[in-house]
């Protein structure tokens, strides 16, 4: 098959100035790191986009000095229709700057150009409008009369959704009165600086949050500091592991957002048309780097066939290329890292006797790139339909009942989400009642809403974020010094 060359169609990246160096946003203004700084690249083209400063224990220490200051001398004190104010201020600001910053989510990320215009830039946006909301009904949200705030949250983020990640963790810490130290990741500290340049637009107080730069040991550091009250992270399982060891044993409260390997079920009365998108959408949008990609595809048998096949040539069709193109589909991978390691599962993949199929696409010659990749013939015990990818690597395993496809769904360590395809809407209800999975999807997948409980079970993490559950993992009870947990902290349950 042959398509239609479509002619470039780049967003200007004139809409975005940025400074030759970002030190680190510490209680209102940017100040210099005490560690070496080190650069950010384009991962599409390894240009160098600017330098970034790393903050040692010093910084960390003065960081959170400021976040301690604000939150007892202004934002603890402050009524909360005021802080519901700023939050409004913020989300209007970013919806201002929007094309700038999408522009600058796609140069440093790596993510097409439609994505973080028309998906991560405006979810940002509705996530400071809906907990703007919350800030002063925190009395009516059911978590106990009068909840109070914690102190100071100390964030880490991921680098796959920077600053929607940024979103999540801060809106709903700010709404119920915390203050804030935001670490984002090494890769993708771009946006999180510029929605710094936000906070001073916006008038926030000085030390209400606070963002420091810096790898692994920076978050590290920022973790073990003694003055903070809660920890939110969002990124791999092995971290999250390393934190949950850190803090335990002292009073800090914890919430975790770790990996996933999602099953996306596909019964043989699905509406096939739609499904086929959706599987393109899970496993596909943002390059699969996404925890809750839907990873493994389970297809009933009978129509395994007709699905890889639709499914090809719908792949045939994605551009792969220029991130800031809007009409590409296909972006850059993060990191060199992060395209090894997929790299090695699929070889992986093709060593334990699955078929493998790739699309044919024009690799540009510098930056990181991956072909969308299906892979038939996987097996449960396959590493390809066990460990998490991060990539565009779909694994299809088949299944003849229900009964099945709901065991082999189950049959991971994780637990973040699903996805059902099913004209029947008893079928669907059953099957998502019998899932381990924190968010399960019909007819859909990959759907995010601020006003929806996120969050996984199993080795996929505790606590939600989003909605009024989002809410519990900043408050505690009032005239109660034990805090306020959620079944979904303890047990990793929903709720
Ligand atoms: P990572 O977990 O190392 O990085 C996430 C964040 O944690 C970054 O800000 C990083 O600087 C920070 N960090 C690293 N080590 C830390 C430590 N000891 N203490 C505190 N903070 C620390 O993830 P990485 O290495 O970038 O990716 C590895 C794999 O993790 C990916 O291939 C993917 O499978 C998974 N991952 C899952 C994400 C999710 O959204 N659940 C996001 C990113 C990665
Ligand atoms: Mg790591």
């Amino acid at each position: 098959m042959t398509f239609l060359d479509y002619a470039a169609a780049p967003e200007s990246r004139a809409l975005l100035t940025l400074r030759s160096e970002y030190g680190l946003f510490i209680n209102g203004e940017f100040v210099a790191g005490g560690g070496a700084p080190f650069a950010t690249i384009s991962p599409a083209t390894e240009e160098h986009l600017t330098s970034i400063a790393t903050a040692t224990e010093e910084d960390i220490a003065t960081a959170v000095a400021a976040a301690r200051r604000a939150y007892d001398t202004v934002w603890s004190r402050m009524p909360a229709r005021d802080r519901g104010k700023y939050l409004y201020r913020i989300a209007r600001l970013v919806q201002e700057r929007s094309r700038e910053l999408a522009v600058a989510e796609s140069l440093d990320n790596g993510k097409p150009i439609k994505e973080s215009r028309d998906v991560d830039i405006p979810l940002v946006a509705a996530w400071f409008f809906s907990y703007a909301g919350w800030a002063d009904k925190l009395d009516y949200a059911g978590l106990g009369a009068n909840p109070r705030s914690l102190g100071v949250a100390a964030q880490i983020i991921p680098w796959n959704f920077p600053l929607l990640m940024l979103a999540w963790k801060i809106a709903p810490a700010l709404a119920t009165g915390n203050t804030v130290v935001l670490k984002p990741a090494e890769t993708t500290s771009l946006t999180a600086l510029l929605f710094a340049e936000i906070l001073q637009q916006a008038e926030l107080p000085p030390g209400v949050v606070n963002i420091i730069t810096g790898a692994g040991a920076t978050g590290a550091a920022l973790v073990a500091h003694e003055d903070v009250d809660k920890v939110a992270f969002t990124g791999s399982t092995e971290v999250g592991r390393s934190i949950a060891r850190q803090v335990a044993g002292t009073s800090k409260r914890l919430t975790l957002e770790l990996g996933g390997k999602a099953a996306n079920i596909v019964f043989d009365d699905a509406p096939l048309d739609e499904a086929i998108e959706g599987i393109v959408n899970g496993i596909f949008f943002n390059q699969g780097q996404v925890c809750c990609a839907g990873s493994r595809l389970l297809v009933q048998e009978n129509i395994h066939d007709e699905v890889i096949e639709r499914l090809q040539s719908r792949l045939a069709t994605l551009r792969l290329g220029d991130p800031l193109d809007k009409n590409t589909d296909i972006g850059a991978l993060n990191s060199r890292e992060q395209l090894e390691r997929i790299t090695e599962l699929a070889a992986v993949g093709e060593a334990e006797g699955a078929q493998r199929w790739s699309s044919v696409c024009d690799i540009p010659t510098t930056g990181f790139w991956f072909a969308p990749t299906i892979f038939t013939g996987v097996h449960t015990s396959s590493r390809i339909a066990r460990e998490e990818i991060f990539g565009p690597v779909l694994s299809v395993l088949t299944f003849r009942t229900t009964a099945e496809a709901i065991a082999k769904a189950n049959n991971t360590p994780y637990g973040l989400s699903a996805g059902i395809w099913s004209e029947k809407g008893s079928r669907v209800l059953a099957v998502a009642d019998a899932l381990r999975a924190g968010v399960v999807w019909a007819n859909t997948f990959n759907r995010f809403d601020p006003t929806s409980p996120f969050g996984g079970y199993k080795e996929s993490g505790y606590g939600r974020e989003g909605g009024r559950h989002g809410l519990a993992a900043y408050l505690t009870a009032s005239g109660d010094n034990a805090p306020l947990r959620t079944a979904a902290e303890t047990q990793g349950g929903v709720q």
